[in-house]
């Protein structure tokens, strides 16, 4: 780790808690410390910030907040939606077989690879060179032993928007279940489960500057999934367990926050990300490429492919300088392997392993994208003239 004082670049793979979250999380920890399924004061005490929590996280997605069920996270909601939806589908003989996009976060593929040993019948949805899934084909792969397709909001790696809401709807034509994981899109993007139709969502709190281990899933009214774990019955028997009351209530202050920076947040940080990108292509000597749709992305994301650079080693040259950036999604980096996302965009082994993530937030500001966009500069040029 380096002295100089942090340039974070890495908002998608987790984001520091804001102090007023953080004064919550403290707050029900000291104060609200009940069991919210205690029926004197002191849990009916707890069952209000609870009930609270869950209005503020339900307002982002405008959904019912009865309809809205906590999870330890968005990889838990990810896995309660799938396996939910398809063994109450096995149980009710109302079909087998389960679409995924091939750009889904690995809570999704490696869930839908668990479903596939269990006998459930799984297909890939691939991606266009710029990361968007297509309507039509989709429509093509659904046939009458579909019961759900899940298509992420917003790619964790390049960022890409897809169609949710047009995707939904071939769904519903088909009488198709439409799970999507908008774990990178929740808080900043609209994602609206009323307009867009939409059946499962998963949502994660460490995203939005919210406390790590949060997270939830909505299911839409008189849908039946199938719950992961027994007990208790709390959160109507879905996700059974004493629930994570500090943790909920730190999610649902960062999703009040989000609601007041959302227009804010899309102009300044979206602003910052652009000038970067130019900032970057001005210094760096060569070519400099964009992975992912140029337009369809989220407002805090720059994917780019220094060809001739190994991202790891710019990646160990940028921590020295206290700028931290990352070379995949997070929870992959540590391994070797190239992305799967960006071999799904068609990148090739080498272009996947010459890319760079860099994504923006609300810890940034001019000088330190402007710092950390010369570093880059630098360290490009300098490893390519060793490499040739
Ligand atoms: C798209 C996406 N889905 C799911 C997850 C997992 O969420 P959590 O870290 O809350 O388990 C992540 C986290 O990186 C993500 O980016």
């Amino acid at each position: 780790m380096s002295d100089k004082p942090l340039i974070y670049l890495d908002h998608s793979a987790t984001t520091p808690v804001d102090a007023d979250v953080a004064d919550v999380v403290k707050q029900t920890m000291l104060d609200a410390w009940g069991n919210p399924s205690s029926r004197y004061g002191k849990g009916n005490e707890a069952q209000l910030v609870l009930q609270t929590a869950r209005e503020l996280v339900a307002s982002q997605l405008n959904c019912p907040p009865e309809d809205l069920f906590f999870t330890s996270g968005g990889t838990e909601a990810d896995n309660l939606a799938l396996f939910g939806a398809m063994q109450t589908a096995r149980k009710k003989a109302t079909g087998n077989h389960l679409i995924v996009s091939s750009i889904e976060h690995s809570a999704i593929l490696r869930a839908a690879e668990a479903l596939k040993d269990e006998g459930y019948r799984v297909d890939v949805l691939p991606v266009s060179s710029d990361g968007l899934v297509s309507p039509d084909t989709l429509a093509g792969m659904i046939d009458n032993e579909t019961v759900l397709v899940s298509v992420m909001a917003v790619n964790n790696e390049v960022g890409t928007i897809q169609p949710i809401a047009e995707l939904a709807k071939i769904c519903h034509e088909h009488g198709v279940l439409f799970h999507t994981d908008a774990v990178q899109a929740y808080g900043k993007v609209k994602v609206d489960v009323e307009a867009m139709g939409l059946d499962l969502v998963s949502v994660s709190s460490h995203k939005i500057y919210g406390p790590k281990g949060v997270g939830a899933l909505y299911v839409r009214d008189g849908l039946d999934i199938e719950p992961r774990t027994r007990g208790g019955g709390q959160e109507k028997g879905i996700r059974t367990g004493t629930e994570n009351m500090p943790g909920i209530a730190g999610f649902g202050k960062a999703a009040e926050l989000c609601a007041r920076h959302f227009d804010e947040d899309a102009e300044r940080i979206g602003a910052l990300r652009d000038e970067m990108f130019e900032l970057i292509k001005q210094g760096v000597e060569g070519k400099v490429r964009l992975n992912g749709h140029p337009e369809k992305r989220l407002y805090a994301n720059l994917n780019l492919c220094f060809e001739g650079v190994e991202a790891e080693s710019l990646l160990q040259a940028l921590d020295l300088d206290g700028i931290a950036v990352s070379t995949g999604s997070a929870c992959s980096s540590g391994s070797t392997k190239p992305s799967h996302v960006l071999l799904a965009l068609g990148l090739s082994e080498l272009e996947a392993h010459s890319s760079l993530r860099l994504t923006l937030g609300r810890t940034n500001d001019r000088d330190s994208i402007s710092r950390a966009a010369e570093r880059i500069a630098y360290h490009v040029n300098r490893l390519r003239a060793m490499a040739f």
